[in-house]
């Protein structure tokens, strides 16, 4: 049965589904196969059958499908390799076949561009010209070397060529702490402070392998310096303000002091030692209870300048706390025996001291050059913000007690108000409230600074 169907079905013009069939049925050798028969010969017929429909498929089905392929292809070859775009070089529309390269399109244009400097870590000239050949920008897109000569262009863009960049060196980096410095804001004033605390720097330090120069990096965390304001205090307005101020006590005089200045209804500001407070506590409260002002005067008066680091840090921190154990008081301000007080004797405070008041009028009492002289001393040279140098212990005073009513009424009557020092500094709107508070503790955050700079 197969047998004969078989043999009628290569006629040509055969219809496509039937012939599809029959295709399908001779090759599984349906019904047929299985018998083994020797003699069977629709075998070979079948094959050529197959031969002619796979014949009929090639030049029907795939050389069409080929030759779209090829045009397909060939289309995106020009697409992608030979299609002109448009694309604007250094502000000039140009028409270029896409993909060109930087390099092809500085040649084709005509660009000229001078090469950068091969250079240390720090921006010095190692090789001259043998830096970077050019540089691309790519709609603001600044490119890197590396990606400029491997860009193609696509169309469209905006492409800018200019100079080559500088090529930097090898370098190795290290990324550091840096402690704050210690600077100096002025050389010349009554008053010194703390007018900002410092702040450690965390950054990359990048060394040239070429050049063993040293140069900042990446900065992950930006401190800042230790900064100490010299300055006069200069009070703001018209006010005329002036600042009496008496060293070296508690003394057998303090009584006498307050009296007088309880009388006159006028404040005052003492500059105590620690040890004369821890010897006379009473005569440090009856100060504070005056509503005059305390301060430190260091321990024992050694001259600061020339101590150790360690004895400076104890003469303040020793009389802060003698003070606060007498009067309650908490206080960072002090006056440095002597006036003498530098940059480096800053450094050796720890923040443990925030301000310190020198004067500007000195009265030289303890020369005792009679009442009438220190008057005269006192008063000549005052002006807003003065500052007057008076001693209450460490010697004779009695010529102080028998000036210090005149000096009073002499500066009352040319329109004076006595201030304390806190008053005095919070009048000039320059000085940090807190350090005018007169305490003004190192906050938790600063750093203190371990060296010195230059401001
Ligand atoms: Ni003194």
């Amino acid at each position: 049965m197969s047998e004969t169907h078989d043999e009628k079905a290569p006629s040509e013009g055969m219809a496509g589904p039937t012939n599809n069939q029959d295709f399908g049925l001779v090759g599984k050798g349906a019904g047929f196969i299985p018998t083994g028969d020797a003699n069977a010969m629709p075998e070979g017929g079948s094959q050529g059958k197959r031969d002619g429909r796979g014949r009929r498929f090639v030049v029907r089905t795939l050389v069409p499908l080929l030759v779209l392929a090829a045009i397909l292809g060939g289309g995106y070859f020009w697409w992608s390799h030979l299609r002109p775009v448009q694309v604007t070089v250094n502000g000039t529309l140009q028409r270029v076949t896409v993909g060109t390269t930087i390099d092809q399109l500085k040649s084709d244009e005509g660009i000229q561009t001078a090469p950068g400097n091969y250079v240390s870590v720090s921006g010095n000239i190692l090789a001259e010209g043998e830096g970077y050949p050019y540089s691309v920008i790519v709609n603001d897109k600044d490119m890197d070397y590396d990606e400029a000569s491997a860009y193609k262009v696509s169309g469209g863009e905006r492409i800018s060529v200019g100079d080559g960049k500088d090529r930097m060196e090898p370098y190795t980096t290290e990324t550091v702490n840096q402690p704050p410095r210690l600077l100096m804001d002025g050389n010349v004033g009554a008053i010194n402070y703390i007018s900002q605390w410092g702040a450690t720097t965390v950054k990359d330090v990048l060394t040239g392998q070429e050049s063993g120069e040293q140069a900042d990096g990446t900065v992950y965390q930006q401190g800042q310096d230790c900064v100490i304001t010299v300055k006069d205090v200069k009070p703001t307005g018209s006010q005329k303000l002036v600042a009496l101020t008496f060293d070296d006590g508690p003394s057998r005089y303090t009584g006498q002091y307050l009296q007088i200045l309880k009388d006159k209804g006028v404040k005052a500001t003492f500059f105590c030692l620690g040890n004369e407070v821890d010897a006379n506590p009473d005569g440090a409260k009856a100060i504070v209870d005056a509503g005059c002002q305390i301060c430190s005067h260091s321990y024992d008066h050694p001259d600061l300048r020339t101590s150790d680091a360690q004895t400076v840090l104890d003469q303040l921190r020793s009389s802060f706390s003698s003070i606060e154990g007498a009067t309650g008081v908490k206080t960072t301000a002090f006056r440095p025996p002597y006036g003498s007080f530098t940059q480096r004797t800053w450094l050796s405070t720890q923040g443990a001291a925030t301000v310190a008041v020198r004067w500007d009028i000195d009265t030289e009492d303890w020369k005792q050059p009679g009442a009438d002289q220190i008057v005269s001393n006192a008063c000549a040279d005052v002006h807003s913000g003065s500052i007057i140098l008076m001693h209450d212990g460490g010697g004779n005073r009695d010529q102080d007690v028998e000036a210090l009513p005149q000096i009073i009424d002499t500066l009352k009557s040319q329109g004076y108000t006595f201030v304390t020092i806190d008053e005095l500094m919070a009048s000039d709107s320059s000085i940090p409230k807190e350090v005018a508070s007169g305490n003004y503790p190192m906050p938790a955050d600063a750093v203190w600074p371990t060296e010195l700079g230059d401001a």
